[in-house]
């Protein structure tokens, strides 16, 4: 069955090219995911199409509102089981992770909040999501983007998305470290050369060059991501032995 992922948002045409083009546009074509897009100014409270305001209290900028936002969700939500997640993506969310990005692979419906001005009332947070999102620490104009971010990293994880040459298995981050370096042809480049490795055709030798490279990448690069991974291997161990932390 193909994961349905609804997008609410204020610019449904900023889509058009990511979801026909590459691997996101392969999995739609091929029916692995079924994505739709909805106008949440569909659901504006007047004829001019608001679908925001001025904060109370002051400040800057407009907030969008709570009504266009609970009918549009509660309108997708009616068209189709199963009920699926409301994400909101806002930059006050938890960062996306290939962790989560694996847990949403899990589920059967997304449907992704993107937010646009300010952001949100914050009642459409505490009624209506049931996750909250980031796509790091900084601010973008809208969700779109992170939308496509959330979608793109998902369909990757979904059993026949990549083409039978590509892998999500070894990719940076699927086993707590960085990928191991790359080379493709030619042989020499400018005087750089491919190491020599790679070119015995010793597929036990190249394995473990690959893990040692991924280990000394990640530990120069990300040094967090090393001891999150020593952390991980005490409280296996923790576990197995019964000690306390
Ligand atoms: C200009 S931002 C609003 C930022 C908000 N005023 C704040 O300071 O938290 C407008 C919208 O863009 C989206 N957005 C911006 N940065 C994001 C990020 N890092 N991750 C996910 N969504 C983001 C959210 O949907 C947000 O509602």
């Amino acid at each position: 069955m193909a994961l349905r992922i609804d997008i609410l948002t204020l610019f449904c045409e900023m889509f058009d090219g990511f979801l026909s083009a590459s691997i996101v546009g392969r999995a739609v074509r091929n029916g692995l995911i079924e994505v739709h897009r909805t106008d949440i100014r569909q659901f504006a409270t007047d004829t001019y199409g608001t679908v925001d305001d001025k904060p109370y209290g002051g400040g800057p900028g407009m907030v969008l509102m709570c009504r266009p936002v609970l009918d549009a969700v509660e309108a997708v939500r009616k068209q189709t089981e199963p009920q699926g997640k409301v994400i909101l993506l806002t930059p006050q969310g938890r960062p996306l992770s290939q962790a989560l990005v694996g847990e949403l692979a899990g589920e059967q419906r997304l449907i992704l909040l993107a937010g646009h001005y300010e952001g949100f009332d914050e009642r459409i947070r505490t009624h209506l999501a049931d996750m909250e999102v980031s796509i790091g620490d900084f601010v973008l104009s809208g969700g779109e983007v992170p939308a496509m971010v959330v979608i793109d990293a998902v369909t990757r994880l979904l059993p026949g998305a990549l083409g039978k040459d590509e892998s999500p298995v070894e990719e940076s981050f699927a086993d707590g470290l960085l990928e191991y370096p790359q080379y493709t042809r030619p042989q020499t480049f400018r005087g750089l050369s491919v190491p020599d490795v790679l070119l015995s055709g010793d597929h036990r030798r190249i394995a473990d060059w690959r893990t040692e490279q991924a280990r000394l990448r990640t530990a120069q690069r990300r040094p967090d991501m090393m001891a999150r991974n020593r952390q991980r291997g005490d409280d296996r161990e923790n576990e197995q032995t019964g000690a306390s932390p």
